[in-house]
């Protein structure tokens, strides 16, 4: 039988941590157009979330991060909704996405199906 590895989960390259580091809040492109949202709370902490806020699809990595009983928590600016960013729960019931994060020799990796990029991706025309 023909594997499907589209859907498995591997460790994929997200980039170098002295460059993601600089930001608390970034959008990270997929070629599916589900995107991330990669925040960096503490120097080299980081968490990645689903982009799009469950409740309406609000941009959360545009939001605010709180620090809610000891947790980081992003704030959806939609609608205000808070997400512990470790565990994608939120006080309304509603979870986002997580996904598992790893620095190693100064990369930040993402347990992901798919590439992720930092950039929008473009489509390439198909060359053969
Ligand atoms: S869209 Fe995020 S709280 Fe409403």
């Amino acid at each position: 039988m023909a594997g499907h590895t589209d859907c498995v989960p591997q460790w994929q390259v997200v980039g170098h941590v002295n460059e993601l580091k600089n930001r608390q809040c970034r959008r990270l492109y997929t070629a599916s157009g589900i995107d991330l949202a990669l925040f960096c709370v503490k120097q080299e902490q980081f968490y990645i979330t689903g982009a799009a806020c469950p409740h309406a699809r609000g941009p959360l990595d545009q939001g605010d991060i709180e620090d809610i009983g000891g947790d980081p928590h992003v704030v959806c600016p939609l609608h205000f909704y808070t997400f512990d960013l470790q565990t994608g729960q939120s006080s309304s019931g509603l979870k986002v996405d997580t996904f598992v994060t790893d620095v190693r020799d100064n990369q930040l990796y993402v347990l992901h199906s798919e590439a992720v990029s930092v950039k929008p991706l473009k489509k390439s025309p198909r060359s053969d």
